[in-house]
């Protein structure tokens, strides 16, 4: 078992010591996953740039880690996203309290599985992963889609991973649910690029977060990932924890959602020091 990384140190969760701009001013951005890791600091970060943030959640978010001075535009929900008509709840919370606006969705919660290959997957592990991985952040598109319509804007990012472009960087389950939401991702580009809304995915490499907490290690697949050790290792040496962080990844996120990344529609945008390119 490759993952005992050491937790999440503070400065890679830490907000921006200050609002930089008010580039969010007046706008809603809905943040699922935002508990932790990525969705934590895609949440401060849109926060510090004034934002009003809708986040969701399976767990409690922890509200020391959100800034006194935003507090006021941030309402947080718990649910599992995956129970039936949740998503839509989600939504209907959001304009309940933000009103009919939604002009950023920043699909971020995932799990991760644990390397399973094809000869090994469970039924199980299959429906679990791409349920919350593909199925989960489709319905969220289909529930913001009217308000975005009615508007004539909106932005949409799909937090996706390297394991969207390689068969070698996760398990079936996990790749597989990333390269389907690569293809929600372009599917929902064009459909909709006349109507102003965008919708893209970012590919991060090994980011700094809590998410080997979401692997059924029982079900560990040795042989797999011996398999995919030596490119695993390019990016990820042996013994340290990953290098990018979950603000790294947000700021991303957040020039996605601006009106600097309004030409950008449909793209697939690795984060992974160059991992990417091999
Ligand atoms: N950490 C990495 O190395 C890495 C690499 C590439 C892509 N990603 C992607 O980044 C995204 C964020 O993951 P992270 O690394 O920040 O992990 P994380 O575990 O720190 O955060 C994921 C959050 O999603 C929430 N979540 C999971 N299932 C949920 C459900 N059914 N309903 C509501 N919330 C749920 C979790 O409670 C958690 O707070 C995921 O989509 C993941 O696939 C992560």
């Amino acid at each position: 078992m490759p993952f005992t990384y050491p937790s999440p140190n503070a400065p890679s969760l830490s907000p921006p010591p200050r609002t930089i701009d008010g580039a969010g001013f007046g706008k809603v951005a809905l943040i699922t996953g935002c508990s932790s890791g990525v969705g934590l600091a895609t949440t401060q970060a849109f926060l510090s740039h004034q934002y009003e943030v809708l986040g969701v959640d399976i767990h409690e978010v922890d509200y020391a880690q959100i800034a006194p001075r935003d507090a006021g535009r941030f309402h947080f929900h718990r649910g599992d996203l995956l129970s039936e008509g949740e998503c839509d709840e989600v939504v209907r919370i959001c304009v309940a309290k933000f009103g009919e606006k939604i002009d950023v969705l920043a699909n971020i919660a995932g799990i991760m599985d644990a390397f399973e290959a094809a000869d090994v997957i469970t039924d199980h592990e299959w429906e679990r992963v791409m349920g919350v991985n593909l199925t989960v952040p489709t319905r969220m598109i289909r529930a913001v889609l009217p308000f975005m319509k009615a508007k004539r804007n909106g932005s949409i990012i799909n937090v996706a991973s390297k394991a969207a472009v390689s068969g070698a960087a996760a398990g079936l389950a996990y790749t597989t649910s990333k390269h389907g939401l690569l293809g929600v991702t372009k599917h929902t580009a064009w459909r909709f690029h006349d109507e102003g809304i965008r919708c893209n995915a970012v590919l991060p490499g090994s980011i700094d977060t809590n998410i080997n907490d979401s692997i059924e290690k029982e079900h560990f697949d040795d042989a797999a990932f011996a398999v995919m050790k030596p490119i695993w290792e390019l990016h990820n040496p042996a013994g340290e924890k990953p290098s990018i962080t979950a603000m790294e990844v947000a700021n991303v996120i957040l020039f996605l959602a601006s009106e600097g990344a309004r030409a950008i529609n449909g793209v697939a945008l690795p984060i992974d020091k160059a991992w990417g390119v091999i």
